[in-house]
């Protein structure tokens, strides 16, 4: 839950508000997100980070208010794609503090990032360098690039999320040489700056071992660099990725703690390769904007199944569902969810909390404990959707995607309203026509 959630006679608070007046006026399902929640996490990565640049992964969750939020907490944002660029570009981020990342930019979302004097493309295959190459050989077209490279580790997370190991579609291999050989291909061209060398291990990740063994490797590919083509590259990100808190069973990364053992491993591996340390910066996304939001659904059926063995399992429908939060489905992600509208004296049963779509793995929270007298019009809300759910949204059945509604001090604002169904037809040209 973000900070500032409590409950107060059984009715969910976000941000000094009841949760039941906010959709009384803006309906369900809505994602609610504490805006000082998140402006203080992002505070506490800056802060604890000092000296280093932390840029905000906005796949996690961007819309233009939060990309302002960003860039006025000190900030810099990481984009992805030219949609994410052009929020950021609607928000006035300077676009120096913007790093791109894809493993698959056109030419011309390249074309327009350099254009713009983007501070840092993270380059990702030989042939982005072509198109670099030819880009940067028009006059007044200058590159800042970094070099994505896999270090060859595991990651501890779903595979679907770790991208360190070799056989995954980021990066250039440190162990084939392909990384060197794109640094030395990088440093010939004339109108490219290389920054420096760039690791993502992969996401939702708790066990810092991962990454000490990527700074080793990485920082050790630095100094190759140096020692084999001359060339000190002033600066090095180690990516985002750290793990926030779903269920009671896990520990949320810790900013401090994180930039202390990040700091010592640079430091000491530094100290042994007996080279300078370049600037540093990380990504984090999951870790902001995570535990700052939560969805509020309205349940619509309620329905027991008798289990093997006579156990009982509440089946909970909600009015959203995998198009709003396809973590689940997708990743078997863990999720938990409270009875957010009413205090409750009933015991509690085994519920599980699907959505309204037309398939059985449409499902939000496999299993957690609500009162068995959950009804249609009760309100639940589930806690940490703030990373991955509305920016991997869909519309799945011609379904609306939800608003994200900020609240702060007891007001509510829209940050991006609910889809209407006219939204969706706008695409369809049987009806445009
Ligand atoms: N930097 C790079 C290069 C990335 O690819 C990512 C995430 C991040 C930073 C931010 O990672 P974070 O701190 O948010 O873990 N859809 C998946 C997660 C995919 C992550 C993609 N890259 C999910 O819902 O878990």
């Amino acid at each position: 839950w973000s900070s500032t959630a409590h409950k107060t006679d059984g009715v969910l608070h976000v941000g000094g508000m009841a949760v039941a007046d906010l959709v009384a006026n803006h309906n369900t399902p809505a994602l609610v997100l504490d805006e000082d929640d998140f402006r203080t996490r992002a505070r506490a990565f800056r802060d604890a980070f000092a000296g280093w640049d932390v840029y905000y992964a906005g796949k996690a969750f961007l819309c233009v208010e939060v990309a302002r939020w960003i860039a006025e907490e000190g900030l810099c944002l990481d984009v992805c794609s030219d949609g994410e660029l052009t929020v950021a570009m609607h928000a006035g981020v300077e676009p120096s503090r913007i790093g791109y990342h894809g493993n698959n930019k056109a030419m011309v979302d390249l074309r327009r990032a350099v254009a713009l004097g983007v501070g840092r493309i993270i380059v990702d295959s030989f042939h982005e360098i072509e198109r670099l190459e030819s880009l940067t050989a028009e006059p007044g077209m200058r590159a800042r690039v970094m070099v994505r490279v896999t270090p060859g580790v595991e990651a501890h997370t779903h595979e679907y999320i770790a991208t360190a190991h070799e056989d995954q579609k980021f990066g250039f291999s440190i162990t084939s040489g392909d990384a060197l050989e794109a640094v030395r291909r990088l440093t010939a061209a004339p109108g490219i700056e290389l920054l420096g060398l760039h690791s993502h291990i992969g996401s939702q990740i708790f066990d810092t071992s991962g990454f000490e063994v990527a700074a080793r490797r990485v920082l050790a590919l630095h100094k190759a660099v140096s020692d084999e083509l001359g060339v000190v590259m002033p600066e090095m990100d180690l990516g985002g990725g750290f793990g926030i808190a779903y269920t009671t069973q896990d520990d949320p990364s810790d900013p401090a703690q994180l930039a202390t053992e990040m700091g010592k491993i640079v430091e000491q591996e530094c100290r042994s390769l007996g080279i300078d340390e370049p600037r540093l910066s990380i990504e984090p996304g999951r870790a902001i904007v995570g535990p700052s939001m939560c969805t509020v659904y309205t349940v619509g059926t309620v329905k027991e199944v008798i289990l093997d063995g006579g156990l009982r399992r509440t089946y909970v429908s909600v009015d959203g569902g995998m198009s709003d939060n396809v973590r689940t489905a997708l990743y078997d992600a863990d999720y938990s969810c409270t009875l957010a509208s009413r205090a409750s004296d009933a015991p509690p049963v085994v519920a599980r909390i699907v959505g309204k779509h037309c398939e059985a793995g449409d499902i939000v929270v496999k299993d957690e404990f609500l009162p068995a007298d959950v009804k249609p019009g009760d309100l639940v809300a589930v806690p940490g959707t703030g990373a991955y759910c509305r920016s991997m949204a869909s519309n799945y059945n011609h379904s609306l995607r939800p608003p994200v509604i900020a609240v702060r001090d007891g007001e509510p604002r829209v940050l991006v309203r609910r889809e209407t169904v006219a939204d969706l037809l706008t695409t369809d040209m049987g009806v445009v026509q």
